[in-house]
C-alpha cells in the first residue's frame, strides 16, 4: 500500500474519476486514485494519477490511505445485491482519528427519490427508493452521513441522473433494434453530460460553505424515449421500434423496466445557485453534438 501523501484521493477512480483528476491535476494538484484491478492502475499512471490497488469487498486491504487533509471523491458504486453498501462501510471504517480527510464529495443517485410520477423533485422531497439498487444508494448516504458526524468531517452528497457522453451512450441497444415505449407512454428522464459532472464534483469540493445534498441535472428533463431517439439520430441509425408498455414488459430486461416505472424531473436550482456552476451541456442539443464531435 502506498503511503504517500495527496492533495485528491479518488475511490474507485473510473470514467469519472478520470475526468476529475484531470481537471484536478491542471490546478495543480497531486491526485491518487484507487482502483481494484491491475488494468485500471496501469490506466491511472498512464493518466499522471498515483494509483492505489485495493479490493472495497476486502477490509484488510484497505489500510493506511493516504487521506490526511485530502480532498476524497467516492465513486465506488456499492455492490451488485443487497440493501447496503458495505465498501463504503468499510472505506469509513478503514479511517483513523489521525488520518482524515478535509472533505469527501459522495456521488449517488437520483434513484433514491423512487417514483416521482413526473413531478419536479427538489432536495426537500424525501427518499422513497422502489429498488434495491436505490436503497443500497440510499444507505450509502446514511452511513456517511453518520460518519461525519462522528468524524466532524464535512461530506457532500450528489445525486446524480443518468450520465452521458462519450462512453456511455446505449449505442450497443440501438443498434440491436431493441424497442423503446411509444413516447406517450415513456417517464420523464433526467440526465447529465460527464463532464458537466466532473466540474461539478470540483465545485462540491471548494465551495465553503455547502449544503449536505445537492440534486445533479442538465434541467432539461426529456422522456427516456426522446433521448433513444436522439441518440439514434446523431449516430444515424435507424430509430428503434416505439412499443407499449404492455409489450415492453415482454421484450425488455427486468432492469430497463425497472427504469421506465420510475418518472420524475429534477430540479437543479440548489446546484446552479450555490455551487455557481455553468454547464457546458445544459441540454441533450449541445450534449450529444459534442459527444459526438470527441468520438470522431
Ligand atoms: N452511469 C450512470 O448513469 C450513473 C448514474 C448515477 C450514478 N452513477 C455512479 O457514478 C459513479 C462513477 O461512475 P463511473 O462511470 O466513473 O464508474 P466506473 O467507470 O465504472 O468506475 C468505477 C470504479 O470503481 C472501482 N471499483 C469498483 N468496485 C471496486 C471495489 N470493490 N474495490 C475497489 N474499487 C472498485 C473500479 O475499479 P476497477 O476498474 O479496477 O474495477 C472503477 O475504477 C459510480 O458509482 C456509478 O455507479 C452512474
Amino acid at each position: 500500500m502506498n503511503s504517500a501523501v495527496t492533495d485528491v484521493l479518488i475511490i474507485g477512480c473510473g470514467d469519472i474519476g478520470e475526468r476529475v483528476a484531470r481537471l484536478e491535476r491542471s490546478e495543480g494538484r497531486a491526485v491518487a486514485g484507487l482502483v481494484r484491478s491491475q488494468g485500471s492502475a496501469r490506466r491511472l499512471r498512464a493518466a499522471g494519477i498515483q494509483p492505489i490497488t485495493a479490493d472495497l469487498d476486502d477490509p484488510a486491504s484497505l489500510n493506511n490511505f493516504p487521506v490526511k487533509d485530502a480532498v476524497v471523491y467516492y465513486f465506488a458504486p456499492p455492490p451488485d445485491a443487497g440493501v447496503t453498501d458495505p465498501r463504503l462501510e468499510a472505506f469509513v471504517a478503514s479511517m483513523t482519528p489521525s488520518n482524515l480527510p478535509q472533505r469527501i464529495v459522495l456521488i449517488g443517485t437520483t434513484g433514491v427519490y423512487g417514483d416521482c410520477r413526473g413531478e419536479w423533485v427538489t432536495e426537500d422531497r424525501p427518499p422513497n427508493p422502489q429498488v434495491d439498487r436505490a436503497r443500497r444508494r440510499l444507505a450509502a448516504e446514511t452511513t456517511l452521513q453518520a460518519w461525519s458526524k462522528k468524524s466532524a468531517v464535512p461530506i457532500v452528497i450528489l445525486r446524480v441522473p443518468g450520465i452521458y457522453g462519450p462512453g456511455y451512450l446505449p449505442e450497443k441497444r440501438l443498434r440491436a433494434g431493441e424497442p423503446v415505449l411509444r413516447e406517450e407512454e415513456s417517464p420523464y428522464s433526467n440526465r447529465i453530460h460527464a463532464d458537466d459532472l466532473a466540474r461539478i464534483c470540483l465545485a462540491a469540493a471548494r465551495h465553503v460553505r455547502p449544503s449536505l445534498l445537492y440534486n445533479v441535472s442538465d434541467g432539461h428533463p426529456t422522456t427516456m424515449t426522446d433521448f433513444f431517439l436522439r441518440v439514434a439520430d446523431v449516430l444515424g441509425i435507424p430509430r428503434p421500434p416505439a412499443v407499449s408498455l404492455e409489450e415492453a414488459r415482454r421484450r425488455l430486461g427486468e432492469g430497463m423496466l425497472s427504469y421506465l416505472a420510475e418518472s420524475k424531473r429534477i430540479d437543479n436550482r440548489r446546484m446552479r445557485e450555490e455551487l455557481g456552476v455553468e454547464l457546458m451541456y445544459p441540454d441533450l442539443a449541445a450534449g450529444l453534438a459534442s459527444c459526438f464531435k470527441r468520438c470522431g
